[in-house]
């Protein structure tokens, strides 16, 4: 309609040129000009518009999470280009999977499999905390590590309560791995914030870092109320978040919230860093779930996401492994009382904002300490 419009514009000015004098027709020419390209840029301007807001939302999710520092990035992560860890030992067919039971903790991200090379059995019993925060993280970011210990995982009462940060690593490999391992050792002593599994530390292996926390959370602190995984590259404003698990309307029990991820397309672009096969996903969507930069859990969740987890075929997406474990038990993630406090983006640092935040990503350690600086200034 408009294409025609503009066709027949042009028709009837054409042949009005005709009849003028030359200057004026190179006038005309030259107005005309202007108006094709004016008209042009918001041909394109439009489509490109549309195009954007029409992208189906797996792109969008690529989008969001590529913008996303250090997002999850561990040294090993490119070079794993291929999903054979996730389907050994055994792959589970969907016949298999129908007849399993919880005899069965064969599958890969399965915690059973797996043992504490360093751990802190008893400090729930001596601590009794209220919320615990469990950070996986590279064994090589000591750096993030003691950002945090120096902020947020240093406020270890808040409004009365007991909070406990722990670090949850996995092993090392490589060539200097055993200089690495001993001074995870020497960390672990000084700090006693150390859990490491014997797992190899690497992107592709962050589900079952996942599930190697559900276990600690279920069989090491029980007596936990809440609990939250969050990232090593997160602000976190502890206080508003024990307001908010304080509050008498917050669940006590099958409660998870933070940032919903709803009918979030599987990623199959095998170029992605975030493509799962239909072997190992068969759906085109997940079931929603949190962003894992930070959800927070009641804590009777993490034994029950462990016995969920024998009837759910692992896949590398670790947040939407746990939407898909929660879809098994029937719990449905809740959003949060204030969506706005969990950010994943903050834009322009405005200290009134993360005095209000509960958490969001950061760009590195050191603006981690910068910024808390700030937030906890003095007034
Ligand atoms: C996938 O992994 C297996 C064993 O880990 C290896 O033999 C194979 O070459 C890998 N394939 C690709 C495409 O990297
Ligand atoms: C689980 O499977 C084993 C054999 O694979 C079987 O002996 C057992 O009875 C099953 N348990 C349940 C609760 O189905
Ligand atoms: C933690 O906070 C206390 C004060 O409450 C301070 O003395 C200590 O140095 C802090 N720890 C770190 C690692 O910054
Ligand atoms: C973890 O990831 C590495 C590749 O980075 C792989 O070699 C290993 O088999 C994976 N699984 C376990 C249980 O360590």
């Amino acid at each position: 309609m408009e294409w025609r419009l503009f066709r027949n514009g042009w028709k009837r000015r054409s042949l009005a040129q005709d009849r003028v004098p030359n200057r004026c027709h190179i006038k005309t020419g030259f107005i005309l000009l202007l108006a094709l390209t004016f008209l042009l840029s918001i041909i394109v301007y439009i489509s490109d518009f549309s195009l954007k807001s029409a992208a189906a939302p797996d792109t969008l999710y690529e989008t969001v999470v590529n913008q996303i520092p250090s997002y999850y990035v561990t040294e090993s992560a490119s070079s794993i280009d291929n999903q054979t860890m996730f389907s050994a030992p055994t792959p589970i067919n969907n016949q298999q999977r129908a007849t399993q039971n919880n005899s069965e903790h064969h599958h890969v991200a399965h915690p059973l499999n797996y043992y504490f090379t360093l751990d802190e059995p008893d400090i729930c019993k001596q601590r009794n905390p209220f919320l615990v925060l469990m950070v996986p993280v590279a064994p090589y970011e000591v750096k993030a590590r003691n950002a945090i210990r120096s902020t947020w995982g240093n406020e270890t009462t808040v409004q009365g309560k007991a909070v406990l940060t722990l670090f949850l690593v996995g092993l090392t490999v490589g060539a200097d791995s055993e200089k690495a391992q001993q001074q995870l050792e020497e960390e672990s002593r000084q700090h006693r914030d150390l859990i490491q599994s014997n797992f190899v530390d690497s992107y592709f292996n962050l589900t079952i870092k996942t599930m190697v926390i559900m276990d600690w959370l279920a069989t090491r602190c029980p007596q936990a109320y809440y609990s939250m995984k969050i990232d090593s590259d997160m602000f976190l404003n502890v206080d508003n978040l024990v307001t908010l698990l304080s509050a008498p309307n917050t669940p006590r029990e099958n409660y998870i919230t933070g940032v919903l991820m709803r009918n979030r397309f599987v990623v199959r672009n095998k170029n992605s860093k975030w493509y799962v096969s239909e072997e190992l996903y068969p759906e085109p969507k997940y079931p929603t779930y949190l962003l894992g930069m930070g959800y927070v859990f009641s804590n009777d969740l993490p034994s029950k996401i462990v016995e969920a987890s024998n009837y759910v075929k692992p896949f590398n997406i670790e947040d939407a492994y746990i939407g898909a474990c929660l879809k098994q038990l029937g719990v449905e993630p809740s959003s949060p009382p204030e969506p706005s406090q969990f950010r994943i983006y903050m834009g322009q640092y405005k200290r009134e904002n993360f005095l209000r935040a509960i958490t969001t990503i950061l760009g590195s350690p050191q603006q981690l300490i910068d910024i808390w600086k700030d937030v906890n200034k003095p007034m």
